[in-house]
């Protein structure tokens, strides 16, 4: 494991390889502008529909509220994503190494680490949650109430995303269960945490990306951070802190036949706290194949997107230096 960012950012000013080029570099956001917050609790599905579908075309995010996750688990969760982070570097590689086919890993700024060419200010814990029996035995055993916890958050986070995904298929036209199978069952969560930095004008937790997965429902709490990227400027994403932020992956972007966007988002760091967030992601499995929906291709329309399985189509992705293939490049020649 390479050295984690929360195991030596106490002791030194901002190193070299996290000093972004001045165009990369975060600036001051205009204020006012947000993303759309859509109520899931309001009476009116209709509504919500077109709320969902709205913002899925004009952002490719959004945020939920009244989505039906406790507020005292969303609290838990939190608590033990932070205890983790809060580990000793050693318990933490202890912790994330029970199994040998690495369900469960650490690492810190991209998957990249070893070639890129600058570090994110980023350390991320990341496991399979779906099926639980099958993973639970190789998630971290500290904090205590972990795996307890845990279990409980991403079941109802499951239920949560798949709701979400049932409008979108709604949206689009297509069957609504589209997403049930193949598509949505693989889940992961991956729990970032930012250590607060010494110098955030010059670096990033994250840089722009668009999410290599259908959906990602991040839990981000009460820490500003995340950032979407609409019309040619960085929009800040206000942290409302039940809520939840719905990202639109660009696997999404594929299966819609373009209809629908990835967002573009990236995260700036602070100075004073550290924030920890935890994305959960449906994902495909491997053998899966990606590809627009059938019902949203004939011969006014034809298929945008080639057909890939999801494993090759995370090889691209991580092979793109800038961390994030946009789906241009998969686009039909
Ligand atoms: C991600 C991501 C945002 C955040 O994990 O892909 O964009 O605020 N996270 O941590
Ligand atoms: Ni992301």
């Amino acid at each position: 494991m390479e050295h984690l960012v929360s195991s030596w950012y106490n002791d030194r000013s901002l190193p070299e390889s996290y000093i972004l080029p001045p165009e990369d570099r975060p600036g001051m956001l205009p204020l006012g502008k947000n993303i759309p917050v859509v109520d899931l609790g309001a009476p009116d599905q209709t509504d919500i529909l077109q709320q969902i579908l709205e913002a899925s075309q004009e952002f490719g995010m959004f945020q939920v509220i009244n989505h039906g996750v406790p507020s005292n688990l969303i609290d838990e969760a939190m608590s033990v994503f932070k205890e983790f982070h809060a580990l000793s570097a050693e318990d933490k590689a202890i912790e994330t190494s029970k199994d040998p086919d690495k369900s469960c890993y650490m690492y810190t700024s991209s998957h990249n680490y070893a070639t890129e060419k600058f570090h994110f200010w980023r350390d991320g814990l990341l496991h399979h949650c779906n099926p639980l029996e099958k993973y639970i035995q190789f998630w971290p055993e500290k904090p205590p109430k972990y795996r307890q916890v845990v279990a409980i958050y991403t079941a109802e986070l499951r239920k949560v995303g798949f709701r979400i995904l049932e409008f979108i298929s709604q949206g689009l036209g297509v069957n609504p269960d589209h997403f049930r199978g193949e598509l949505g069952e693989n889940q992961r969560v991956l729990v970032n945490h930012y250590p607060p930095c010494p110098d955030p004008s010059l670096t990033l937790g994250l840089c722009k990306h668009r999410d290599p997965t259908v959906i990602n429902i991040l839990l981000q709490k009460d820490v500003y951070g995340l950032e979407v990227f609409k019309d040619e400027e960085w929009i800040g994403v206000e942290p409302i802190p039940y809520a939840f932020v719905v990202t639109l992956g660009v696997l999404m972007q594929i299966i819609s036949n373009g209809k629908l966007k990835a967002a573009e988002h990236r995260v700036v760091t602070n100075s004073n706290l550290a924030r920890t967030t935890a994305a959960f992601a449906l994902d495909p499995f491997n053998e899966t194949l990606i590809e627009p929906a059938k019902a949203l291709v004939d011969a006014n329309n034809p298929a945008l997107f080639k057909s890939l399985s999801y494993k090759d189509f995370l090889i691209k992705y991580r092979a793109d230096a800038s961390y994030g293939t946009t789906p241009e490049e998969l686009l039909i020649d």
